[in-house]
């Protein structure tokens, strides 16, 4: 028998299924209805309430609602294609285990790594976000704390492109959550669904009143010139606000706790992304209705349209809202990276012992949970928001990139299995999708393409160092190799 390479020898679905009957698993406690709640909880965040302002102001002006759109078909696209797989292997690692299940090791590495870029940088983010409006809605009761503690030591200059020191020592607001929400999810997930439910609603009624209300000050001129920055600003603007729509994959890491993942897992992730690309879209119109693109404000720029036209009731409950709405993408987001990093860890890819551990009493991940919190509070109190959002896109972007052609290469090298939500009009589907997603990236600016190379490189520096070596695929080749009588040596190295 030839033997197979580790590098592309994938994971087979049955291998993956029959994991799920062993040990140490997570709870199945999620319904459709809580599946959709984590995606929504994911979603509406920074992305909306934060990031809208820099994307009108600097990139797509009024054309921003457009740039809702493309980016919401871009992610459309993905999320048919995560559903199937989704409820094909429903196992905690997302894309990370469908790209072991089709394309074989190395690209799972590369995804896995890539997945701590869209959740824990993305986390990071989010907690930059949060303490925008936790000091806007504090700043309602004329309380001011030191801009030394809530701002980043350095930052970038916008003209020249260099880094700066700002004289500041750090985001303090923007760590304390993440440690804090931390420390709820390691308690359990029943517990941090129900949280998350409560937020969620929360968040629906803020976002329903900011376009309900804020839809009667719309003043149409404020819509002229439409594209002022052309079709490269929409470009521009969906690859940056792409941020918003972040999450809805993070559905499919709870598989392994959903009561019926086949149905209930593909339900999520379609629903929580429809029901937010059209919430977007129409906040985005009455945010460039209300104000003119050019005075759009770009720390709480939703908050801010409804200043400008003196609503201070709307005021407090809008940053009330966005301070508890992003509150519940942070809780999604480190959950979900905790739990790849679980899927990795069984895998061997990763230290087994500690990011495999699941609490004997809790049943969470709780060694991985905890140094994500602190290592994600402490990139969110250092490093300056926007650099982190584009970097997290860009990621994010390749993942899905590779998602919509997993869903291609699984549909040739397995035709035979089980797939109780089929992606529809395949190869279109997908093909679009990839299309679609990687014209995001291309509009990322080379910056942020050569930090993307850097993150990935360091990435196969630890794969080839570590993952390569005890992975458990790595054994299983090795056990292959002797009983076909041929010497490991020098190949898959000590399993
Ligand atoms: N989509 C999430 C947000 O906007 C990550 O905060």
């Amino acid at each position: 028998m030839r033997p197979r390479s580790q590098l592309f020898a994938v994971k087979p679905v049955d291998v993956l299924l029959a994991e799920l009957a062993g040990d140490h698993r997570l709870r199945r406690v999620l319904g459709p209805v809580q599946l959709t709640a984590l995606g929504v909880g994911a979603i509406i965040g920074a992305g909306i309430f934060v990031l809208t302002g820099l994307a009108a102001h600097d990139k797509a002006g009024p054309g921003l609602i457009l740039s809702f759109v493309v980016a919401g078909i871009g992610c459309a696209l993905a999320g048919l294609c995560y559903a199937e797989f989704a409820s094909m292997v429903p196992v905690a690692g997302s894309a990370y285990t469908y790209a072991y299940a089709t394309l074989g090791e190395l690209f799972a590495w590369i995804i896995g790594w890539d997945l701590v870029l869209e959740y824990a940088v993305a986390s990071s983010t989010v907690a930059h976000g949060w303490s925008h409006y936790f000091l806007s809605f504090l700043a309602i009761f004329d309380i001011r704390l030191p801009e030394r503690w809530t701002a980043t030591p350095i930052d970038i200059d916008p003209t020249s492109h260099l880094w700066a020191a700002t004289g500041s020592y750090c985001n303090l607001p923007a760590a304390l959550v993440v440690l804090l929400i931390s420390i709820v999810l390691v308690v359990g997930i029943r517990e941090s669904a129900s949280f998350n439910a409560a937020m969620v609603v929360l968040k629906l009624i803020v976002v329903l009143l900011v376009i309900g209300l804020g839809s009667a000050y719309i003043r149409p001129e404020n819509w002229r010139p439409f594209l002022p920055y052309g079709w490269g600003g929409v470009l521009k603007g969906a690859s940056y606000v792409f941020f918003a729509y972040i999450g809805f994959d993070s559905v499919s890491t709870h598989a392994e706790e959903a009561r019926n993942p086949q149905r209930d897992v593909p339900i999520g992730i379609i629903a929580s992304l429809a029901l937010c690309t059209v919430l977007y879209i129409l906040v985005a119109a009455v945010l460039t209705g209300m104000v003119p693109y050019t005075q759009i404000n770009i720390d709480a720029p939703v908050a801010g349209a409804f200043a400008t036209r003196g609503l201070r009731v709307a005021v407090f409950f809008i940053s009330l809202g966005a301070v508890v709405g992003i509150t519940s993408v942070l809780l999604v987001l480190l959950l979900s990276q905790a739990r790849v990093l679980l899927a990795m860890a069984r895998d061997g890819l990763i230290p087994r012992d500690f990011f495999g551990a699941v609490h004997p009493r809790f049943r969470t991940p709780h060694k991985a949970t905890i140094l994500t919190g602190v290592l994600v509070a402490t990139v969110a109190a250092l490093f300056p928001l926007r650099i982190l959002a584009e970097l997290v896109n860009i990621g994010t972007l390749m993942a899905f990139v590779i998602v919509c052609a997993a869903v291609m290469v699984m549909r040739r090298t397995n035709p035979q299995l089980p797939r109780p939500f089929r992606t529809p009009f395949v190869p279109a589907v997908p093909v679009l999708g990839m299309a679609m997603n990687f014209w995001m990236m291309c509009g990322l600016g080379w910056e942020n393409w050569t930090r993307l190379f850097v993150w990935l490189a360091v990435g196969l520096v630890i794969y080839f160092g570590y993952g390569r070596q005890r992975s458990t695929m790595a054994r299983a080749l090795a056990a292959e190799l002797a009983a076909s009588g041929a010497s490991p040596a020098g190949r898959l190295g000590p399993a």
